[in-house]
């Protein structure tokens, strides 16, 4: 019997699960923390899909128009078109499998308004829409459980990859409360989150995921792309060993983004850009608040004219969280706001089949590099995530029917079972937040990589960790003008000539960065 394996059980990982357990395929879900722990809990906002439900004549083509220039033309078109033209399906699939979307007075799917889009296209359930589409994915894939078609191993971590003739035939892994090391034979779909390991205590995402997987698979040759592009989301809280995040929902339902300074307020969004104002993308977002911050002003959210039927019906557990952890009651008065780490647009690269440079290798979720190019839409992760897992899915059963899958098991000692040490991880990542901050120059990123380059290692997983990080930082360099998140105060402009993807991989012991067409990797 072949099982496929599924490295990570946040959305991307169960949504691959669901689709393979639908077609009666095997699956393991190898994870380091249980689905109700992952990342995906945590999306706020919503889920993107043009359902036009709001009376706007809102399109699937204008959804993908605006994703692709969102992401200033870096994504992959051919795959951004089939994300946009499949996420209304998902949304109402999702909304029959009892994810409690909030509805108009008609029962209609109410839509919000989110960054970067001309229209409301957002379902939403309260700002929770992530813990409630998780917790109806939970419950689908728990029936396949039942039934033996997906086994879960939570608490277990990827050491690598196992290899055979240049193909991927399966994963050793740990138990990691048993520290046992065993082989799982059969292809795999990484869908291991993000980076936010890299960048300690300073991301809006949890450090559970740590973004080893990804440093691994770089390790054994796996491609990576545009690991320069990384999302700071305009509006976030320090709190005690994160950021918190103040959705952009807020905004989408009137919040304002003001500054202040010597007594003077300033609304510098809805004075600089008057038609999309505070819902400009959250790469111009960030850089307007950086520049405020730069010239000594305060930012704040002000959502003090939020009507109280917003509050109660639309954002009640935003208001919650924000009086939890600030004491403070958003409704009555300005939050203090900054822009916070937020999401990896790059990391593994895939096609629009989901199939990485490595034959039997697949990714999704926010590991992969394909749909949200240089700066992400809000509301596009979730979709990508599950549309993502489905894609890759799809195609590992197509794979299953070729030649040369192999069920061969591998066993033995392995050097990358080890974890970096948490002082190696906040010296890397205070040296890439150097580097790779909103506002980039060359100087600052090459003093970045030469202190990581000097940085001493003391095991195998320090070392991937560390050439990770050379590789965001080369990214950075070579990327010599400004797109999307990826800004460079020394080439402020935009090249047609650098409207590509920038590949990292892991040769003859080195960091190696070419520059690519966007779409290749047929
Ligand atoms: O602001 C938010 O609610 C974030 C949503 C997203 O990143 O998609």
């Amino acid at each position: 019997m072949k099982v496929i394996n599924i490295i990570g059980a946040g959305l991307a990982g169960l949504s691959a699960a669901l689709t393979l357990a639908e077609k009666g395929i095997h699956t393991r879900l190898i994870s380091r923390q249980p689905s109700e722990r992952a990342q995906s809990v945590l999306a706020e906002g919503g889920i993107n899909a043009a359902l036009d439900t709001m009376g706007e004549d809102d399109t699937r083509d204008l959804h993908f128009e605006e994703t692709m220039r969102g992401g200033a033309y870096l994504a992959d078109p051919v795959a951004v078109k089939a994300l946009t033209d499949g996420a209304p399906g998902i949304v109402e699939r999702l909304a029959a499998a009892g994810v409690p979307f909030s509805r108009n007075p008609d029962g209609s799917l109410m839509l919000r308004s989110f960054g970067g889009q001309k229209k409301k296209r957002t379902a939403f359930a309260q700002s929770s829409t992530g813990k409630m589409i998780m917790t109806a994915l939970i419950d689908a894939v728990r029936r396949y459980e039942a039934a033996g078609l997906v086994e879960r191993l939570p608490h277990h971590t990827m050491i690598r990859l196992l290899i055979t003739d240049g193909v991927c035939a399966g994963v050793r892994v740990r138990d990691d409360y048993g520290g046992r090391l065993y082989d799982c034979a059969g292809a795999v779909i990484a869908a291991c989150g993000g980076l936010n390991g890299f960048f300690p205590g300073v991301t809006t995402g949890t450090s559970d995921n740590s973004g080893m997987a990804a440093a691994v698979l770089f390790m054994q040759g796996v491609k990576l792309a545009n690991l320069e592009m990384i999302q700071y989301h305009p509006t976030t809280v320090g709190i005690p060993g994160k950021r918190c995040l103040v959705s952009e929902a807020a905004r989408g339902e009137g919040g304002r983004l003001f500054s202040e300074k010597d007594g003077v307020r300033s609304y510098f969004m809805e004075e600089r850009y008057p038609t999309l104002k505070n819902l400009m993308p959250r790469d111009v977002v960030s850089r307007e608040m950086y520049s405020e911050l730069r010239g000594g002003a305060k930012t704040f959210l002000d959502m003090t004219g939020i009507p109280g039927e917003t509050w109660e019906h639309k954002l009640s557990d935003l208001r919650e969280e924000i009086i939890h952890y600030l004491s403070l009651d958003p409704a009555a008065e300005p939050v203090p706001v900054e822009p916070g780490i937020h999401y990896f647009m790059g990391g593994i690269h895939v096609n629009a089949r989901h199939e990485t440079n490595l034959r039997g290798l697949y990714a999704a979720g926010e590991c992969a590099c394909i749909y949200h190019g240089a700066n992400r839409l809000g509301g596009n992760s979730v979709l990508g995530a599950l549309f993502g897992g489905m894609t890759a899915a799809q195609s590992v059963y197509e794979y299953r029917s070729r030649p040369r899958m192999t069920d061969a098991v591998f066993s033995g000692h392995d050097q990358l079972d080890c974890e970096p040490s948490d002082a190696f991880s906040a010296s890397l990542g205070y040296m890439l937040r150097e580097g790779l901050g909103i506002v980039r120059n060359d100087s600052g990123i090459r003093t970045a990589l030469e202190s990581v380059q000097m940085l001493g290692y003391e095991n195998e997983a320090e070392r991937a960790k560390k050439a990770l990080a050379e590789a965001m930082l080369y990214s950075a360099l070579g990327r010599m003008e400004s797109r999307g998140a990826h800004y460079r105060e020394d080439f402020p402009e935009t090249f047609e000539g650098f409207r590509g993807t920038t590949a990292a991989q892991f040769r003859d012991e080195r960091v190696r960065i070419t520059f690519e067409a966007v779409g290749q990797g047929e």
